[in-house]
């Protein structure tokens, strides 16, 4: 075999090799400790806990960061997140981060009340533009399927989505600012509403 070609296949093998190492990594750890709250490859049954399926990586990345330097301070996050994330280095979070992408999101499409349902479509697809509230599907998509750092919101859970919706009121999340404003116009029941439809969707 020509030196050349030998140097190119092994580059391939050990590129190959690190990537399925990262997914065997990734795997590991969400066996051994994700699932605990999260549920296999990140799909949950419980109210309590976020689905991580089908989550843009970058979101997740920024996320893991965020509770690893205890930026994103709300209590759940310091409860469930701070400890655990800060025994994790940046490779893992990144092996994590593609792991769960790449598992296929929840769909429920769950409605308990079709009014509610239906107001929160609106919100979601048109905004309130007399009280300043932007069409949250400019940014989160027309599914709410998420791309980037923007995260997925269609077929999270209503109390997980409620409960951050509600933290943004606050500061415990500050690389959340555009989310900051966005909530000012909104009133709780709006947000029950958008909750609703988004765990439907
Ligand atoms: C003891 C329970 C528990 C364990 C174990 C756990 N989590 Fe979490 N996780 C939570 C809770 C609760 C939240 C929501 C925090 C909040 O409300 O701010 C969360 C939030 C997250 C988020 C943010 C989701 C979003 O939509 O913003 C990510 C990403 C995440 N966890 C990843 C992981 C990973 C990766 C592991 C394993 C290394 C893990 N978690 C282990 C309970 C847990
Ligand atoms: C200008 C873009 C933009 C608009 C408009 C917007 N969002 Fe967001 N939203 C974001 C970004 C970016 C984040 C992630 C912030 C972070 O990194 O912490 C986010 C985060 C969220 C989260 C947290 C999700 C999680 O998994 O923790 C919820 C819930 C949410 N947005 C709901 C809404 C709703 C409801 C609307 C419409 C009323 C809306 N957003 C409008 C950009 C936007």
């Amino acid at each position: 075999m020509n030196h050349r070609l030998g140097l190119f296949l092994g580059i391939i093998g050990l590129v190959s090799a690190s990537y399925s190492y990262g997914a065997d990594e990734a795997a590991k750890l969400d066996t051994q400790q994700c699932s605990i709250c999260h549920g296999y490859g990140g799909t949950t049954s419980s109210e309590l806990f976020p689905h991580l399926a089908g989550e843009p990586a970058p979101y997740i990345i920024n996320q893991l960061k965020e509770f690893r330097d205890k930026s994103r301070s709300d209590e759940n996050a310091k409860r469930f997140m701070w400890g655990i994330s800060s025994r994790l280095t940046d490779e893992q979070i990144e092996q994590l981060a593609a792991f769960y992408e790449s598992k296929p999101a929840v769909h429920e499409g769950r409605i308990s009340n079709q009014a509610e349902y239906d107001h929160g479509r609106n919100i979601f697809s048109s905004g309130l533009p007399d009280k300043g509230v932007p069409a949250c599907m400019t940014c989160h998509g027309e599914k709410g399927e998420g791309s980037d750092s923007v995260p997925r919101l269609g077929g999270q859970n209503e109390a997980y989505l409620k409960r951050q919706l509600n933290v943004f009121y606050g500061n415990d999340r500050p690389a959340a600012a555009v989310m900051h404003e966005v909530v000012k116009g909104l009133s709780q029941a709006d947000v029950e509403a958008i909750a609703q439809y988004l765990q439907a969707q």
